[in-house]
């Protein structure tokens, strides 16, 4: 008889690499910056979605810590509010959340006092558990600059050892922005690593935590066909869009400061970039994948000063109308000097110089206020040779591309030429599309839900190196430099709504190719 005959070979095929590896034990989650808005819209709600799923330790406790004065009942009333809007709770879940609540204090303390960590030592150590009196994270959401004190004033208060160790750790988890340049990302590791190993440090790029980001890989190294063709010989160029519809918003005081380059380029872009075209790691393990981002992101084409008009470009959205609704520019936008030079554009034309890339262009952009919100890889194929059909249909005979949609409408697209059906002799490009949400009926977890569970295992694959931040800021360093007390040029604005300044077209002209539009999800 054949056993076989019912069962479902894609159920057989389901490989989980991580069973029993990750382990979550109980433990203290300190959050700094606690007022802040990404501790009320992104920290919190991930957090009580892990709890709510069952993916939280058993017992935790969460404290907030920030200079404002409030107590326990307040800081939650607000968490709840915030959680509502923000997340996908339900009025269902109330529940739910009131026996997360009873897990999160808050400890008004300032950044610089050491009493204040008496306090807060005081409240650590009143946990019944002596698993979660022990292990800690701290997540510093605080503005940059209180990264380095904070961890100073933890090591005096004894809450934070320099150690490696497994049965009672201490981790520091750092957002970004991680210094504003390569001088002060080291000056920042120089300080940290005073007081921790290196390996205590979890460096955030929120979008490692992506589930699309984390498919880049999957997608490469476990699938023979694809990789076949990830490489000089098969790709012409290859385009990397994060376009942002919202402006600027509310956080001009930090962004007038930093810029799209610093914002975007030097951690979210980057990162995409260095998955996209790394060497396969020889293990799984986070180091080996570390190594070879860092291997790659070293071998990306310094810019030199000559050279940055022609690879770089700028841009700042002046006014316009997304959506059928007026936008204002970005100096008229809160917090944002008149006269600011910061840009909200940039597109880079960059070559890898290595063997898999070598004069491979790829080209990255990001932006705020363009006509769409679309996060994206694209990788354009090379032509046919010019006989048969490209012969006859030249330019409307296009190149194959696969697409990786990291957000929205997340999923991987190929495209390619078929025939139109009928007795005409017909070509087209039709596609050939994976979609997320259709495939697997289910949410895709927030990036924070997937960091913050990967910190409390003590798992730093989707967290940042140091030689990695170190060498991400050498590749921007140059071209900040190029713009630095050089005030923007009537070229440089773009409307809002529109793709960019006219120079970003005229990167991809110099060697014959165009932007494509970000795919919607519907259209090929
Ligand atoms: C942040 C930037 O890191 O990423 C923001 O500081 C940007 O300016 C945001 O809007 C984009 O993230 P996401 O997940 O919305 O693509």
């Amino acid at each position: 008889m054949d056993t076989t005959e019912h069962v479902d070979l894609d159920e057989l095929l389901i490989c989980r690499l991580d069973r029993g590896k990750k382990v979550v034990e109980p433990c203290t989650i300190v959050i700094f910056g606690a007022s802040g808005d990404l501790t009320a819209r992104k920290l919190i709600p991930a957090l009580y979605h892990l709890f709510a799923e069952k993916q939280l330790p058993t017992p935790f406790q969460i404290i907030g810590y920030a200079r404002r004065e409030k107590n326990d009942e307040q800081w939650r009333a607000e968490l709840l509010e915030a959680l509502k809007k923000y997340s996908r709770f339900t009025e269902q879940e109330a529940a739910t959340w009131t026996e997360f609540a009873k897990n999160i204090s808050y400890c008004q303390g300032d950044y610089a006092t050491p009493a204040d960590y008496k306090k807060l030592g005081a409240q650590i150590a009143s946990a019944q558990n002596e698993s979660v009196r022990c292990n800690c994270l701290f997540y510093l959401a605080t503005p940059p600059g209180e990264f380095s004190i904070v961890v100073q004033q933890l090591h005096e208060a004894g809450l934070l050892q320099k150690r490696d160790s497994k049965s009672c750790w201490q981790r520091v988890v750092i957002e970004k922005p991680f210094g504003h340049d390569l001088e002060s990302a080291r000056k920042l590791n120089a300080e940290l690593t005073r007081y921790v190993f290196e390996k205590q440090i979890y460096r955030i790029d929120h979008y490692l935590g992506k589930e699309t980001v984390q498919n880049i890989l999957m997608f490469r190294f476990s699938n023979a066909i694809f990789e076949q063709l990830w490489n000089r010989q098969a790709v012409d160029h290859v385009q990397i869009t994060v376009s942002e519809k919202l402006g600027v918003g509310v956080r001009g005081g930090y962004y007038d400061g930093a810029g799209a380059l610093r914002d975007m380029v030097q951690n979210h872009l980057l990162q995409v970039l260095a998955l996209c075209t790394m060497e396969p790691p020889v293990t799984l393990e986070a180091e080996s994948i570390r190594d070879e981002k860092v291997k790659l992101l070293k071998s990306i084409r310094q810019l030199l000063p000559g050279q940055i008009e022609m690879s770089a470009v700028r841009g700042q959205y002046t006014a316009g109308e997304i959506d059928f609704q007026n936008r204002i520019a970005y100096r008229k936008e809160s917090k944002v000097a008149p006269d600011s030079s910061t840009e909200t554009f940039v597109a880079l034309k960059l070559f890898i110089d290595n063997w898999r890339w070598s004069g491979v262009p790829f080209y990255l952009r990001t932006g705020k206020s363009l006509p769409e919100s679309a996060s994206e890889v694209r990788v354009q194929f090379r032509p046919t040779p010019n006989v048969l059909f490209a012969a006859q249909c030249g330019s409307k005979l296009d190149a194959n591309a696969i697409t990786l949609r990291l957000q929205p409408n997340e999923g991987i697209f190929l495209r390619f030429n078929g025939k139109v059906p009928g007795n005409t002799m017909e070509l087209r490009p039709v596609r050939m599309h994976f979609d997320y949400n259709t495939q697997f009926h289910t949410h895709t977890p927030e990036a924070y839900e997937r960091l913050l569970l990967e910190a409390i295992a003590g798992d730093a694959t989707l967290f940042i190196r140091r030689d990695e931040v170190e060498t991400a800021w050498s590749i921007v360093d140059p071209i900040r430099e190029a713009w630095a007390n050089k005030p923007l040029t009537e070229k440089e604005f773009y409307g809002a709504g529109s793709w960019g300044p006219e120079a970003a077209d005229e990167l991809l002209k110099q060697k014959g190719h165009v932007w494509r539009k970000p795919h919607s999800g519907t259209e090929l």
